[in-house]
């Protein structure tokens, strides 16, 4: 879910429904805001997207006096249908309080009970309206809100992030956070609270990050921040430098699109100044010493969606290099089967947003087990780097579509930089090899450019295809894993069965689902070097094309033997192999976005899905 909070001279509601649109990637099932002025507390929900929300404030006089606050929520169902009743701001029974909820609490029927028992009446069924009655009951006694919501979170288990105004104290809200986002803005005499910095970053760069368990009071004076207890508490400062042009389409249709064709420039971002003359790499924050990263014996990767993709292409890069054992798990899965964890082992957790809930629960598991965590996340200041020992940030900039393109290649390049690291720390094996994977790396960007150049056959495949309702990928070694991104993207925003299989495995029981002309895409390995990979990824062709299959393949430039083999062939430049996914998965997203297109889809924010989740 998004959430934002304003104070200060502007109209307040106009800064929220703004803030809104910046996070609306984070959910859209819902969306409403509670507005605070001298005439009290006014709220206006919608389910549905942001637009409709928009419609009902339409008309809306502009609030007149000094004082004036709003809160504002954008949700992705997680209790209860999207509908107008369970949008949230959340108002208490007798209308003083406005709240708004990101994430669970779980002993909500017992607080419900009780209330019911004291005679409050709800509106709703959801978690979140709870909180508001409790916090209206709290604020009853003293007046006193920031007192009011640290009693309140005291009583309360789970995550949260939430925002509160009170009908009699027009220009203050208060938040709160547990395990769920939240961030500070400071303007000049207006402050901003919000999930992310997003949401804020045209009117202020200037932020301040809040910690577990901290209670935040804003209001035109100033911003106070206090723990559960009290006592106040100095938030850490930071300046994002995120280009606020960032959240602008800039010519293209559809953000994911712009997203794809920035690739060049955010990978390039991404190595740049980490790569030393010596060809030594550097992390940003390390809190592991030299020894801890020889003393490594075993490396977990745990990761979400596109991330884990990620770490799966990681896994061949950094076993190979580094010859240290690695296992990727999907974060969901990783603390509830009990894995062998102690000192020696590295978990490294990939999160584009740092906040998904089960990379962050994985995360946590890893350290009370003793393992070290290197985190990689596109997001300064989030939780997941927050809590891990070492850190490495992609400079992807804000990734606005729902579906992710940018920031899954700077995690790739990200990715290399830290198994490079880990090789070097640990005395390198394959050292020339590490040398010119090195030299390569800062190469990709340019051949990710000549890849988007050429790409423009892709809108012409995906109208041939787009009646097909299946479609696979295979691949081989690292091209496994980017035919399962590929198949991800076509899932999300073209809504179609869309499968990625590792191609030799095809043949054991995946193949029964090719029909004649099903479209499958096959990711081709490098002739040079492991022409023994390329020979079989060809014979694996043959045999999907012997069952009628209309074959699509991503082949390397100057291989001769593929094209024979397929209906279409579109090729990539040169690469070191364990890189070429920088470059293969590129196709792939372009044709999801002409796929999804042609098929007339919300391509940047397809249903059912949020970009950031921070729910298990
Ligand atoms: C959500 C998004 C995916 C993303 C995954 C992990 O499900 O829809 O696109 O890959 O979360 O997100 P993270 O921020 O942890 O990389």
């Amino acid at each position: 879910c998004g959430i934002i909070g304003y104070t200060g001279a502007k109209d307040p509601v106009a800064v929220a429904v703004e803030g809104l649109r910046r996070l609306e990637y984070r959910g859209y099932d819902s969306a409403g805001i509670a507005l605070a002025d001298k005439g009290g507390l006014r709220t206006w929900k919608k389910s549905g997207k942001l637009a409709n929300l928009e419609a009902a404030l339409d008309g809306r006089e502009a609030a007149e006096g000094d004082v004036r606050s709003a809160i504002g929520h954008t949700r992705w169902a997680t209790h209860g249908v999207p509908s107008d009743r369970n949008a949230h701001p959340h108002a208490s029974q007798d209308g003083r309080i406005a709240l708004i909820h990101n994430g669970i609490i779980e002993n909500f029927s017992q607080l419900r009970s009780e209330l019911a028992a004291q005679g409050t009446a709800f509106a709703s069924d959801t978690d979140s309206e709870v909180a508001a009655q409790l916090l209206a009951a709290e604020y009853a006694e003293d007046g006193d809100l920031a007192a009011a919501m640290r009693r309140v979170c005291k009583r309360l288990e789970g995550s949260f992030t939430f925002l509160a105004q009170a009908a009699d104290h027009p220009g203050l809200i208060v938040g709160a956070r547990r395990n769920s986002p939240l961030v500070a803005g400071i303007g000049e005499g207006e402050y901003f609270l919000a999930s992310d910095v997003a949401a804020f970053i045209s009117h202020t760069t200037e932020a301040i990050e809040l910690g577990q368990d901290q209670v935040v009071s804003i209001s035109p004076a100033g911003l106070t921040v206090t723990s559960l207890d009290g006592e106040e508490v100095e938030g850490k400062r930071y300046s994002v430098d995120w280009d606020i042009t960032a959240a602008e389409k800039d010519g293209y249709d559809t953000f994911m699109m712009k997203e794809i064709h920035q690739q060049p420039s955010v990978v390039a971002d991404t190595l740049r100044g980490r790569i030393d003359d010596n060809g030594h790499i550097t992390l940003d924050e390390v809190r592991l010493s030299e020894q801890d990263f020889r003393d490594i014996d075993k490396v977990f990767i745990v990761a979400c969606g596109t991330s884990y993709h990620a770490g799966l292409v990681t896994k061949y890069a950094l076993e190979h290099w580094t010859r240290l054992p690695c296992e990727v798990e999907l974060a969901s899965e990783f603390r509830y089967r009990d894995p062998v964890l102690d000192r020696s082992t590295l978990v490294i957790a990939i999160s584009q947003s740092g906040e998904t809930m089960d990379t962050l629960m994985a995360l946590r598991h890893a350290r009370t087990q003793k393992a070290r965590v290197l985190s990689i996340s596109n997001t300064v200041g989030s939780t997941i780097p927050r809590e891990s020992d070492a850190v490495l940030y992609t400079r992807a900039g804000i990734e606005v579509s729902v579906a992710s393109t940018k920031a899954f290649l700077t995690q790739l390049a990200a990715c290399y930089l830290v198994a490079l690291h880990i090789a070097q720390m640990r005395g390198v094996m394959y050292a020339d090899e590490v040398a010119d994977v090195v030299a390569s790396l800062t190469a990709m960007p340019d051949k990710i450019q000549e890849v988007l150049d050429g790409s423009d056959q892709i809108t012409e495949l995906a109208a041939q295809m787009a009646t097909s309702h299946r479609v696979l990928f295979i691949g081989r070694h690292v091209g496994y894993p980017v035919a399962l991104e590929g198949a991800l993207k076509l899932k999300e925003i073209a809504y179609i069965e869309a499968e990625g299989f590792a191609a030799g495995e095809l043949k054991h029981g995946p193949i029964s689902l090719i029909e004649t002309g099903t479209p499958v895409i096959a990711m081709v390995p490098s002739p040079a070097g492991r022409s023994l990979l390329h020979d079989k990824m060809i014979s694996n062709m043959q045999e999907v094309k012997a069952r009628g299959a209309r074959l699509i393949a991503i082949a390397e430039e100057g291989d001769d033997v593929t094209a024979a083999h397929a209906d279409h062939t579109i090729y990539v430049p040169k690469s070191p192999t364990l890189l070429a996914p920088l470059l293969t998965t590129v196709p792939l997203q372009r044709l999801a976005v002409e796929y999804a297109g042609a098929l007339g889809n919300d391509i940047d924010q397809p249903r059912n899905l949020a970009k950031s989740v921070t729910v298990e």
